[in-house]
């Protein structure tokens, strides 16, 4: 019997189950294939832990957050941390070890659900020989060649939902209020919750921003009679001139840089230069849990069930996308090309403009 193996690597998001739930159902129910699932990321390859999925274990799991296959972002096999040297991690090429694992299993196709990191090493597995497809995962959106990965509908619901909760608390206490979103190098969280949730003044990584303008934005709203201002801040975003907020540099990991911070230090600047009392909250890894929304849902079995028809054909280095309304398919050495970032002449932006928001710039980028 032909077997398929499914690996979720990289930050979770919700509507992983939905995509497993989707590619082994197909796999099982269209092309009699049999399905395994690799346990805890690349790093279930590259200690050989993996277990058979019936159809009973993924039944009842569309909604379920997370993922039922675990995942890990410290396990890239092109550079994993095999031991220390003082303080410094030792790192090895173990991705031989990845393909003899995927060759015990006897699977035809690995496929990788994961964001830009995951595909990377998918694609580098890929051109050393190992058949591999991607569905494109994470609550950034910043996978290049498809409109939207799956569990950016999610986070963005979560966090328009803290949003609202936000507004009303700003209101009566006639407060700044700044809110933390996730979107490391892009802002496509920040702009679709910040808008979704009416903010005042939203700062994405693509456009930085002046500090003097966003204290002048709060301050004139405050004069017309609107004692409170929302202020939505992607993680990733930095004034003009200025640097990224990094939190800690974890030094095994794929991506080793994790921000967070910019919220309070914005806020600390609003303080000064306008005297309004200004609070922070950061949402984190809010936005990361719970069930996916409709939307996602759809698209994890739009994604998961073509996946598994393309690799009962036997297609590889390949990624499923979201184009328009079609599902189609891209080469994954296209969708790791480069980050898909929000260009600042996105029609968004300008309703944003629009309806009043502020970039906090005079002009735009
Ligand atoms: O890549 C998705 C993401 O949610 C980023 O926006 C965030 O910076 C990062 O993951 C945090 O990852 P973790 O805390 O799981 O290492």
């Amino acid at each position: 019997m032909r077997r398929l193996a499914i690996v979720t690597a990289g930050g979770d998001c919700p509507g992983i189950n939905a995509v497993i739930r989707a590619v082994a159902k197909t796999a099982i129910n269209d092309y009699g294939m049999e399905v395994v699932g690799i346990l805890d990321g690349f790093l279930g390859l590259i200690e050989s832990r993996w277990r058979k999925l019936s159809y009973h274990d993924v039944s009842g799991i569309i909604m379920l957050g997370g993922t039922i296959l675990g995942t890990s972002n410290r396990a890239n096999p092109f550079k994993y941390a095999v031991g220390k040297k003082g303080d410094e991690p030792e790192f090895a090429d173990v991705s031989d070890t990845v393909i003899a694992n995927f060759e015990k299993i006897g699977a035809s196709t690995l496929i990788a659900i994961g964001g830009d990191g995951t595909l990377h090493i998918a694609q580098r597995l890929y051109e050393k020989g190992l058949p591999v497809i991607g569905i494109p995962k994470t609550i950034d959106n910043d996978v290049d060649c498809t409109d939207r990965t799956f569990g950016f509908d999610s986070a963005v619901a979560t966090a328009t939902e803290a949003i609202d909760k936000i507004h009303t608390t700003a209101q009566s206490h006639h407060r700044v209020m700044m809110v933390e979103v996730m979107g490391r190098y892009v802002g496509w969280l920040a702009l679709f919750a910040g808008v979704a949730g009416g903010g005042d003044v939203i700062l994405i990584p693509e456009i930085p921003f002046d500090i003097e303008i966003v204290a002048k934005r709060v301050v004139e709203r405050s004069r017309r009679g609107k004692r409170f201002s929302i202020v939505v801040v992607a993680e990733g975003a930095k004034s003009v001139g200025g640097d990224l907020v990094v939190r800690k540099i974890v030094k095994d990991s794929t991506d080793p840089v994790r921000l967070g911070g910019i919220a309070d230090r914005i806020a600390h600047e609003i303080e000064k230069r306008t005297g309004l009392e200004t609070r922070v909250t950061v949402l984190g890894h809010l936005q990361r849990g719970g069930p996916p929304t409709a939307f996602d849902r759809v698209l994890a079995t739009r994604f998961g069930s073509l996946a598994a028809g393309l690799a009962a054909q036997g297609k590889s280095g390949i990624m499923v996308a979201l184009k328009g309304e079609d599902i189609v398919t891209v080469s994954i050495a296209d969708a790791i090309a480069r980050l898909k970032s929000v260009p600042p002449d996105h029609d968004l932006i300008k309703s944003a403009l629009s309806v009043g928001t502020s970039f906090g710039v005079s002009e735009l980028p």
